[in-house]
């Protein structure tokens, strides 16, 4: 038996840390109870790697917070992938940059023209589809196939086919490993949607910021290394933020598989004074250095936690399905089989769904924030057609993930 360094059930208390997840007003605005328990915003309630507080106390005990000068960030992330990916990308496709929405704003900005065609894999962690339509790039809707019965997503690469052949379409904002349905990717998909991009002449832009979570039975291909062996145009951008719980200091490192969009990407963000923080950077720095030992063993929880709920949902909820992911601490429940029940709740009191108290919360998100105390992000904000599900962030102690689903499982019974 392997024996753990790390105790990812110690109570951590959040409330008043600056934390936007445990922050009353934003969990009042999705779903209107603001002492509902947050199991929503995308970070984790673990305290992070020790050599990531050590390096920032150092900083912090020097006591200036100057203009930094780092060495070796391309070389270290580098160093990082072979150890997590066995993937070693060269040095001079590397370019680091703050954080990942704004690379990506940054790419969609450079390499597209307002009206360009986007296509986004739906359900889509929202900022895609704002970004595209913030830039007035034209989104171009990619839904992804599920089958209820077995509670299971898809790829549709007839349908991709299909919207990559649309004359305007440029890019493919792809999400690998994907939030929020927390599907892996095999070989033989990503070959096949390289090919269809190298095909029709479309960039895709695979953002990987789930990468290192990939669960220890499930292995992650990077983006990058069958663009490079089909010969499609790329850019894989990952980060350590979702990782190391370390999103609130902005960081992320892009890929590309052309040596000239690197250049000109890097040429972008100095017209545009875009950089690393001091303290974003050593943390990040940091993290890829010293967080292996930790990071192993976080994944090994999350892997447990999802197998805990899985059991849980089929046991004592039948009536929701758990979308079970194979990375990060987010998956979706699809709630089709109350959505009935709920929508009757809805009418005999409304005073509980009222969207005016919760305008960033549905229908779903309302119904566990009043009648559980439980927020989680309604599905509707991952695209108009996935009401019926909610995303659980199990990024936390198991304790309170048990509680959780102990107070959904009394709300959903209160349904019959
Ligand atoms: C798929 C995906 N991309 C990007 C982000 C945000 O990245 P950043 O905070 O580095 O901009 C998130 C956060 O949840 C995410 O899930």
């Amino acid at each position: 038996m392997s024996t753990t360094i790390f105790d990812f059930n110690l109570p951590v208390n959040r409330s008043g840390s600056l934390s936007v997840k445990w922050d009353k007003q934003p969990i009042k605005s999705i779903c209107g109870n603001p002492e509902a328990l947050p199991f929503w915003v995308a970070d984790m309630d673990f305290t992070i790697a020790p050599d990531i507080s050590e390096a920032l106390q150092d900083q912090v005990d020097h006591a200036v917070l100057g203009y930094p000068r780092f060495y070796n960030l391309q070389e270290t992330f580098c160093t990082w992938t072979k150890f997590r990916h066995h993937w070693e990308p060269k040095i001079e496709s590397v370019v680091i940059a703050p954080g990942m929405l704004t690379s990506l704003a940054v790419l969609m900005d450079e390499l597209t023209v307002e009206g360009d065609g986007v296509i986004v894999p739906m359900p889509a962690y929202q900022p895609f589809v704002r970004m595209t339509k913030g830039l007035k790039r034209t989104l171009i809707p990619w839904d992804l196939g599920y089958d209820h019965a077995t509670s299971r997503f898809s790829l549709d690469l007839e349908a991709l086919e299909q919207a990559m052949r649309q004359p305007s379409t440029r890019i493919l904002l792809f999400c690998s490993p994907h939030n929020p349905t927390g599907m892996v990717f095999s070989e033989e998909e990503l070959t096949k949607i390289a090919i269809l991009a190298r095909d029709n002449d479309v960039m895709v832009l695979s953002d990987e910021i789930h990468a290192d979570l990939v669960y220890h039975s499930a292995n992650h291909i990077p983006f990058d290394v069958v663009a490079r062996r089909v010969g499609c145009q790329a850019v894989t951008c990952m980060a350590p933020s979702k990782t190391f719980n370390i999103a609130g200091e902005h960081f992320s490192v892009a890929v590309f598989s052309d040596q000239r969009m690197a250049i000109r990407f890097s040429r972008r963000q100095q017209t545009l004074f875009l950089g690393t923080g001091l303290l974003s950077t050593v943390t990040a720095l940091a993290a890829y250095r010293g967080g292996h030992t930790w990071l192993m063993e976080l994944i090994g929880y999350l892997e447990s936690q999802a197998d805990f709920i899985e059991t849980f949902i089929r046991e004592r909820i039948p009536r929701l399905r758990f979308i079970k992911p194979q990375a990060s601490f987010i998956g979706f429940f699809d709630c089709s089989d109350i959505l009935a029940d709920v929508e009757r709740d809805a009418v005999d009191h409304p005073e509980l769904y009222n969207p005016h108290i919760s305008p960033e919360g549905g229908l779903l998100s309302r119904f566990f924030g009043q009648r559980a105390g439980i927020a989680m992000n309604d599905g509707s904000w991952f695209g108009e057609r996935y009401g019926q599900f909610v995303r659980f962030n199990f990024g936390t102690q198991r304790s309170r993930v048990e509680e959780a689903l102990r107070r959904i499982a009394k709300a959903v019974d209160t349904l019959i």
